[in-house]
């Protein structure tokens, strides 16, 4: 026991040297301008404040913006973390002086186990590596070309999601509606990765790998005092097991879809490989050569497949299951969107995806949804590229700069009424000159924007309004009796509904 308090107190007294050193000495004696923020303890800042207020972090800053104002410092042990809040810092970070805001910070050890050392899109330094990598997924992946050319995915994921919603409800009286809309994106992020149509069990399993992923790079206190890394061996234990589990799952599938595009087709175990050969995403990565690790191993692949499937699952399936919410709750929302579907393809027909970008009430609708329940609160953490200023403050080189961009669209000066939800604002409202890309002013960024803006927005998008418009055009959707629809959130990696979404339906050909 005491040996351990000793070892506590070492650390102490040398993280506290080392906070004093790089606070104080670096700038000669003379703190750095930093923005402010509230005062910390000492050695830990304001990290076993926040630990202490047992919330998220998002409510936390939610508090402290109203306090600080647009752009504020939290010492968080040994990271500093910049928070910026308002429009005009935003759009002049990110777009304006785009460049200087690009980078990443780094990485905890656990984090750098699944990323290969940074070698996905995500979380690579604004450099070659991340540019190289970013133009071939932007290239390989989400052209206007290539996504009519995986339209038969959608297609396929579809009407299993139909049939599979119409067994659950005559089953339990009642769809699930996340976890239905998280398969279905799931089984369409890995067809379009491989090439391939995997059974339903072996979708589950990677979807659940893929969240325990998620849920151990989640930060740890070594993310903000690496001085205890040591202390956390068993949890990097884990991690290197769960990597383990992740490659065995994975690298199969890019194994047999190599054997498929070396052998031109002619091996296919199992039929399951079913994209003509180029069209997969991985396909891509087969031959690419990156700058500083040359062709990419398995492993690297492993990662940079996970990230798309990752990146794209419980974002859209957040979003479907808070517009399903809205129009569940407001019958005459879904009805005006009802009457939009068979205006454009009729009672009996289908809604294809040339159908749904036609239709202003669906995609008012589906921004309305980004407005108002934002998948994340913030985007991804930035980095400068090197030391520079913000609003008159310093931004050091190794600061977390995160972006708070719910704030946004929760700004009564910008948003009449910015709690209602309503569609109609994008079509005639304070909504119609919205740009979700951010270039021209930001009023909401459900995408981040500038050069780290989701490279795979539109393609997102899409996905979500084809599933609602088939979904509403086959059912209609009510609260289900015993589950009242309940809007209360909380985090679970995006802002999801605490007691998720259970809708009943009745097949509108009734
Ligand atoms: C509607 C669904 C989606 C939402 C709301 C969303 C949102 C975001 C946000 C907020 C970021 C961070 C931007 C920043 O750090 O400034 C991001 C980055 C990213 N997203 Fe998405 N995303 C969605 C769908 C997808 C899909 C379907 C894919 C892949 C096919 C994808 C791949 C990525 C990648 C690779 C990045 C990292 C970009 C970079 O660092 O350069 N996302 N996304």
């Amino acid at each position: 026991m005491m040996e351990l308090l000793d070892l506590l107190l070492l650390l102490s007294a040398f993280l506290f040297f080392r906070y004093w050193w790089r606070r104080w000495s670096t700038t000669g004696g003379v703190p750095k301008n930093l923005p402010p923020g509230p005062p910390g303890w000492p050695l830990v800042g304001n990290l076993f404040q926040v630990i202490l207020q047992r919330r998220h972090f998002i409510y936390v800053v939610r508090d402290l913006r109203k306090k600080y104002g647009p752009i504020f410092t939290m010492q968080m042990g040994q990271r500093t973390m910049i928070i910026v809040s308002s429009a005009d810092l935003i759009h002049e970070a990110l777009i304006q002086r785009g460049h200087q805001f690009a980078s990443r910070p780094a990485d905890s050890p656990i984090r750098l186990i699944f990323s290969m050392g940074k070698c996905a899109i995500n979380s690579a330094e604004y450099g070659p590596l991340w540019r190289t990598l970013r133009r071939n997924m932007v290239s390989e992946m989400i052209t206007p070309l290539r996504i009519k050319q995986c339209a038969w995915i959608r297609k396929w994921a579809v009407e299993a999601h139909m049939r599979r919603i119409e067994a659950e409800a005559r089953e339990n009286g009642f769809v699930e509606v996340m976890s239905n809309c998280r398969l279905t994106i799931c089984s369409i992020l890995i067809c379009l990765c491989f090439g391939a149509k995997i059974t339903e069990d072996r979708i589950r399993i990677i979807e659940s790998i893929l969240k325990d992923v998620m849920i151990i790079t989640l930060p740890k206190l070594p993310d903000f005092l690496p001085v205890l890394t040591p202390l956390f061996r068993r949890e990097v234990k884990e991690a290197k097991k769960l990597r383990k589990t992740q490659v065995d799952l994975i690298a199969p599938l890019i194994r047999s879809r190599k054997a498929y595009v070396e052998s031109n087709g002619k091996i296919n175990e199992n039929s399951e490989m079913v994209s003509p050969i180029g069209a997969a995403y991985v396909d891509s990565l087969f031959g690419l050569e990156v700058p500083s690790r040359g062709k990419l191993r398995e492993e690297e692949l492993v990662t940079l497949v996970s990230e798309v499937i990752s990146a794209g699952t419980d974002t859209s399936a957040t979003a479907l299951e808070w517009a399903l919410l809205h129009l569940v709750m407001d019958q005459g929302i879904q009805e005006k969107l009802y009457k939009e579907i068979v205006d454009t393809v009729g009672k009996n027909g289908v809604v294809l995806e040339s159908d749904v970008e036609k239709m202003p009430y669906i995609n008012a609708l589906v921004k309305e949804t980004f407005r108002r329940h934002p998948p994340s609160h913030f985007v991804l953490s930035h980095a400068a590229t090197a030391e520079t200023t913000l609003g008159g403050y310093t931004v050091p080189a190794d600061a977390s700069v995160e972006f708070y961009t719910a704030w946004l669209t929760e700004d009564p000066s910008v948003w009449e009424n910015p709690d209602e939800f309503r569609p109609e604002r994008f079509l005639t409202g304070d909504g119609v000159d919205v740009d979700v890309t951010g270039t021209k002013g930001v009023k909401m960024m459900p995408f981040g924007i500038g050069r780290r803006i989701c490279p795979a927005w539109t393609l997102g998008t899409l996905h979500i309004s084809l599933l609602l418009a088939r979904m509403v055009h086959a059912f209609k959707w009510l609260p289900a009796p015993n589950f009242p629809p309940d809007p209360t959130e909380t985090f679970a990696f995006t802002v999801v509904m605490k007691n998720p979404l259970k809708a009943m339906i009745l097949p509108r050909s009734f």
